[in-house]
């Protein structure tokens, strides 16, 4: 399981100074919409400089199939890691994307977002008129049959991605509380051991970390458990 650390702080200042007190842990960096509309690729390539983190770029992408494969274009252009984009979009989509990216000589990983860990079910079932391990399941079957790497998905989904795939169909989950700090915004939240038992692949912490007085040993302290 790698640990990959949310960088939504509030400047790029702050972002590259965290990079720095972070540098030698073995983590990935997941750059989102707040720090990448602020910073761009000059961010990217700051914390590049700095240590060789992979980059999660997490930009949720969502639109008709041509555009967002334009979009994965371009971001594969960058030097990052992995991108995401939401299952939503469907198999056109995603087929699309995958097309374009495999054609290229080196491409990101490519994940799908299948429920938002904000949601709990009754606002998810509201919206979309299916509880969520109903919708994780197809948007997963959908993603893998088109060639996707893996779901970000809550710990608690994970196994079902799992299942309903297979068990290399990489699952990454936000909405992670190591040691039992608030849930914030987030609903389905879950720890360190359950992401464990649910074979989560990677775990996403923001807030705990960053806003922690000593990031730096709560990483470690974290990468110790993991
Ligand atoms: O601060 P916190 O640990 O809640 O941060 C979680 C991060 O994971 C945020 O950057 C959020 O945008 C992202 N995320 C999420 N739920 C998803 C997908 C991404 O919380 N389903």
């Amino acid at each position: 399981m790698k640990l990959c650390v949310a960088f939504d702080l509030a400047s790029f200042d702050e972002c590259v100074n965290l990079a720095k007190e972070l540098k030698g842990l073995d983590l990935w960096i997941k750059i989102g919409l707040r720090s990448y509309l602020r910073d761009g690729i000059k961010l990217i390539e700051s914390i590049k400089s700095i240590d060789e983190f992979k980059i999660f770029l997490d930009l949720k992408l969502y639109d008709i199939p041509n555009t967002m494969a334009d979009a994965c274009e371009e971001l594969a252009k960058i030097d990052v890691d992995m991108i995401n984009i939401h299952a939503s979009a469907g198999k056109t989509a995603m087929v699309t994307i995958m097309d374009r990216l495999n054609a290229l000589n080196k491409r990101p990983l490519v994940l799908a977002v299948s429920a938002l860990t904000s949601f709990d079910n009754d606002e998810f079932q509201n919206l979309y008129h299916q509880g969520i391990p109903n919708a994780v399941k197809n948007f997963s079957k959908i993603s893998y049959e088109s060639g996707l790497d893996g779901m970000v998905c809550s710990v608690y989904e994970s196994l079902l991605v799992k299942e309903s795939t297979n068990k290399n169909f990489i699952t990454l989950t936000p909405g992670i509380r190591p040691f039992k700090e608030e849930a914030n915004d987030q609903k389905r939240v879950a720890n360190i051991q359950c992401a464990k038992e649910n074979l989560s692949d990677f775990i996403v912490i923001g807030r705990p970390i960053y806003k922690a007085s000593e990031p730096r040993a709560i990483c470690q302290e974290i990468l110790t458990c993991i």
